[in-house]
């Protein structure tokens, strides 16, 4: 059975702050998407949050890309908005940029993953959503699940991923984008997805099969806004088991912490910090950024879950990592590399500092 599974978000008022997401928020998109379901336009739905970012998990016939569903976010994403008004929610309407839907909601504010899949006999779906990130926070876990046989054993000694993934990488500047094979491309792959800025996984394909793995969302706010309207705080779905790396394994990558950009003001460098969905309330200097994973079996496309993946005991000392680097990454105040370069800094006083002090720079 082909079913495919949409998640688009968007960041439509905080409460407090950027710090969380307001429960009559949740309850608006709930009654939304479950018209909707009653309707038919959708199989199944779950409605959640990463921090401040409201996440609409959606199941359909429709195929990716369909104006149908994407409309549904998009109006359930506008009711969200007249809640987040009533309430004098902060930023309400932060990633809407666009005053009329036109068909699509790319480019026009919310970040969207989504897969047009053949169910297999058991799906094991994980979704990964974080806050006061950007999207290329999902290069190094997924190197690591698909490429890095030092995370994923079964790279070595599973006969059904032997022959590896393939990875398409969109450049967000340019937007272009290339297909790079692991194994015998990564050290090609890997000069670009060091630079996360700038270059992002946006899916990753069985080599052998050419079956969908992963699929991210890679907006960059900035860059269609041109101007500061917030990080993306993106969002990553990941097929496991079977032909694809086994949950444990795509999990694995978060037991370490990385640094990732968007930390206050978007502007600063901070550790990627794997909680429960309750614990994604990014409140210290506006952080550390959040990662969360809702688990699902899909059947018949229905959402059989969510199990929430990072309520484990095992991820305490990743927890306790992050909460280290973030007290050392602090101690830095205003200096780089904690905050970030100047061309990516969200925020920035750069060019009124310089216009003032035109005329008290001299030649050396
Ligand atoms: C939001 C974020 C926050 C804000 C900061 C200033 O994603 O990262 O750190 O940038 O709280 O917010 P404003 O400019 O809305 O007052
Ligand atoms: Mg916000
Ligand atoms: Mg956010």
């Amino acid at each position: 059975m082909s079913v495919t599974l949409s998640v688009i978000k968007a960041d439509i008022g905080g409460y407090v702050g950027h710090s969380s997401s307001h429960p009559l928020i949740l309850e608006k998109a709930e009654a939304s998407l479950k018209k909707a379901k009653q309707g038919g336009t959708l199989i199944d739905y779950h409605v959640t949050r990463c921090g401040d970012d409201l996440q609409l998990i959606m199941t359909h016939n429709l195929g990716e890309d369909s104006e149908k569903i994407h409309k549904l976010a998009w109006d359930t994403f506008l009711e969200c908005t007249q809640v987040a008004r009533t309430l004098k929610l902060h930023g309400v309407g932060q990633d809407l940029l666009a005053d009329s839907f036109s068909g699509n909601v790319k480019g026009m504010g919310p970040g969207v993953a989504e897969m047009q899949i053949e169910e297999r006999a058991a799906e094991t779906i994980l979704i990964f959503m974080a806050d006061k990130t950007a999207s290329g926070a999902w290069n190094l876990p997924l190197y690591k699940i698909f490429a890095d046989p030092f995370n994923t054993i079964g790279l070595v000694i599973a006969a059904n991923m032997h022959s590896g993934f393939a990875f398409e990488i969109h450049d967000v500047k340019e937007h272009t984008k290339v297909i790079l094979n692991s194994p015998e491309e990564i050290y090609d792959m890997l000069i670009f997805l060091g630079a996360p800025s700038r270059y992002c996984v946006k899916a990753v394909y069985h080599r052998e099969s050419k079956s969908i793995a992963a699929v991210s969302s890679t907006q960059r706010l900035a860059l269609i806004a041109g101007r500061y309207v917030g990080k993306d705080d993106p969002v990553c779905i990941v097929r496991c088991q079977g032909e694809f790396p086994a949950v444990g394994e795509v999990l694995e990558p978060f037991a370490t912490p990385h640094i990732v950009e968007g930390w206050m003001r978007g502007s600063h460098h901070g550790p990627l910090m794997p909680v429960a969905v309750n614990q994604s309330n990014p409140s210290r200097f506006d952080g550390p950024p959040r990662v969360i994973c809702a688990g699902f079996q899909l059947a018949g496309g229905k959402l059989i879950g969510p199990r929430d993946m990072f309520d484990d005991p095992a991820f305490d000392e990743a927890r306790r990592q992050a909460n280290e680097m973030a007290y050392y990454l602090r101690r830095h105040g205003p200096f780089e590399p904690h905050r970030l370069p100047l061309e990516e800094m969200e925020y920035t006083t750069m060019p009124q500092v310089m216009k003032k002090l035109t005329g008290r720079f001299s030649k050396i």
